[in-house]
């Protein structure tokens, strides 16, 4: 596997590869890998000759008083989980590779409607983050697709409407969330937790199925479900952030014909802000 740290450097060699005509399929992450990244690179694997990576701890997608500073840097490991998964090429730039006047870009994008709800209502600007980001990494890329995670549910609608809107050739794939064996969706963010922590956090996954059977049921309302829930959480340690049922495709509270839902957790737990979510197809 080759590492590039410039953009100039990944494009001349992509050139190349787009000049045999190769299918590039693009994953990117902010490192810290762990199995569910390596699902995505299987998955990119699948579907191209060319599986590209990258890694960029992206500054523009932290608020001020989130884990910028702390989140794990650890590219050694890194590079060698990706290059015995089969990735290609990783492309790891530094902020200023990134953002050559500063650490945000003046140009943004927004998807309205999506980056100001559900995580976004709790972190104000960062969906704007992600999706400046994931432009410049696909105008750099130029992939023909994209892998992401279900488990970040909000960002991969972000980022498919905003392929969608802006015209963008790129085929967007979702992967299914890849969870230990107690439930708990895999994520960089785990390592902030204790051992304690760890098997509280399995309470969040429990409490989503907790939440899909009560649909399933039919009988308690959406709020009931939502209430309860939330004291469940709270009840093993939790502190609430959201927990809300809502239409698959829009995010949106669903109107009461909806059969297709996706429940969404975001919950803090000692130092960690943990999501997961659920879909649920009603008959
Ligand atoms: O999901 C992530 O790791 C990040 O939000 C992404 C998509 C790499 C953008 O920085």
């Amino acid at each position: 596997m080759k590492t590039f740290h410039t953009v100039k450097e990944l494009r001349d060699t992509l050139y190349q590869d787009r000049l045999k005509e190769k299918h590039i399929a693009f994953v990117p992450t902010m490192g810290n890998l762990h199995e569910g990244h390596m699902d995505l690179i299987r998955r990119a694997r699948q579907e191209s000759e060319i599986v590209v990576a990258s890694i960029f701890v992206n500054p523009m997608q932290f608020g001020k008083n989130e884990d910028l500073e702390r989140y794990p840097r650890t590219l050694k490991d890194d590079q060698t989980l990706l290059e015995s998964n089969g990735c290609d090429y990783l492309f790891a730039p530094d902020a200023l590779e990134m953002y050559p006047d500063g650490k945000r870009s003046q140009t943004q994008i927004e998807v309205t409607g999506l980056s100001d709800i559900l995580c976004g209502a709790s972190r104000p600007g960062h969906f704007i983050g992600v999706a400046t980001v994931v432009t410049k990494l696909f105008n750099i890329v130029q992939p023909d697709c994209a892998i992401f995670g279900n488990k970040d549910y909000q960002q991969l609608k972000v980022i498919e409407d905003m392929t969608r809107d802006l015209s963008s050739n790129i085929n967007i794939i979702g992967v299914d969330i890849a969870r230990s064996e107690s439930g708990l969706a895999l994520s960089s963010r785990n390592g902030y937790l204790s051992q304690e922590e760890r098997d509280i956090a399995t309470n969040l996954y429990a409490t989503l199925k907790w939440a899909k059977d009560q649909l399933m049921i039919g009988s308690t309302s959406h709020e009931e479900i939502r209430e309860q829930a939330q004291q469940k959480l709270e009840a093993v340690g939790f502190q609430r952030d959201y927990f809300e049922i809502r239409a698959q495709d829009s995010l949106q509270t669903p109107l009461e014909e909806e059969r297709s839902l996706v429940i969404l957790a975001a919950a803090y737990l000692g130092k960690a802000r943990l999501i997961d979510n659920i879909t649920v197809e009603l008959t």
